[in-house]
């Protein structure tokens, strides 16, 4: 398998959407709005097109990850600007072959090089330990709410960068969708069931759970 990775033009906006629909649908919730943030994302300021990916297999699209910008802030407000992935996508049958592996390397190695001191996710520590993200409690960095998320999870680019001071994570709004908008931006996709999956109920445990 030849897999290239390479910036996501505009020429690759709608078929990133429906990979990003194929990837999502059913797993978190019943349907998904995932295609949507995509969409709507690289409108936002805070999108970070510099390290927007795909992953390219004989001039098909079975990959992406796009970033935004988003902060950590200490106790007096003096804040370093991070990088947040979200989402990652790997086309359903491409997934467990190193391409989801592949591009959080690439990626990470740019945001290293336009000089980003971290990243910082939400996401499964199944999924991102493998590629050095540690929790976010290990660093001192909390929620905005101050609290310390399971699923908080950073990836330091340069070493002691957060060392000896408490911070919080704050996000980009790019992140606030309308659901209602998400639900007419579906209909121009061909029709797909919406049902339960345990993944979905996995994730509802995940993204309740806290440490400390
Ligand atoms: C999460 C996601 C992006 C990962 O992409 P991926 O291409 O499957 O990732 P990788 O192939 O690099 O790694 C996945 C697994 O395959 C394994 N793998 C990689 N190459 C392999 C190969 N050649 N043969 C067998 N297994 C392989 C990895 O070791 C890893 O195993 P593990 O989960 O048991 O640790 C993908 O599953 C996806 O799109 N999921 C739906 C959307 C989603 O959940 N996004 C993340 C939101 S938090």
């Amino acid at each position: 398998m030849n897999i290239s990775i390479r910036h996501e033009t505009e020429q690759d906006y709608r078929e990133v959407e429906e990979l990003t629909r194929e990837a999502f649908w059913n797993l978190y919730v019943p349907g998904c709005d995932e295609h949507y943030l995509v969409h709507q994302m690289r409108r936002h300021p805070d999108f970070l097109s510099e390290l927007a990916f795909v992953a390219v297999v004989d001039s098909k699209i079975v990959g992406n990850i796009m970033y935004t910008r988003s902060w950590v802030a200490d106790a007096s407000n003096q804040r370093i600007e991070t990088a947040t992935f979200g989402p990652i996508s790997v086309l359903p049958a491409w997934q467990r072959q190193g391409i989801g592996g592949a591009l959080i390397r690439h990626s990470s190695k740019i945001a290293l090089e336009h000089g980003y001191k971290a990243i910082i996710i939400h996401g499964h520590p199944h999924n991102y330990c493998k590629h050095g993200f540690k929790s976010s409690m290990d660093f001192n960095i909390s929620d905005a709410e101050g609290k310390f998320p399971y699923s908080l999870l950073v990836l330091e680019l340069e070493k002691g960068v957060f060392a000896e001071r408490n911070w919080r994570y704050l996000t980009s709004d790019a992140y606030n969708i309308d659901a209602h908008a998400a639900a007419e931006f579906d209909k121009q996709f061909p029709p797909k069931q919406k049902e339960y999956r345990y993944t979905q109920e996995e994730f509802h445990i995940a993204s309740r759970a806290y440490l400390g």
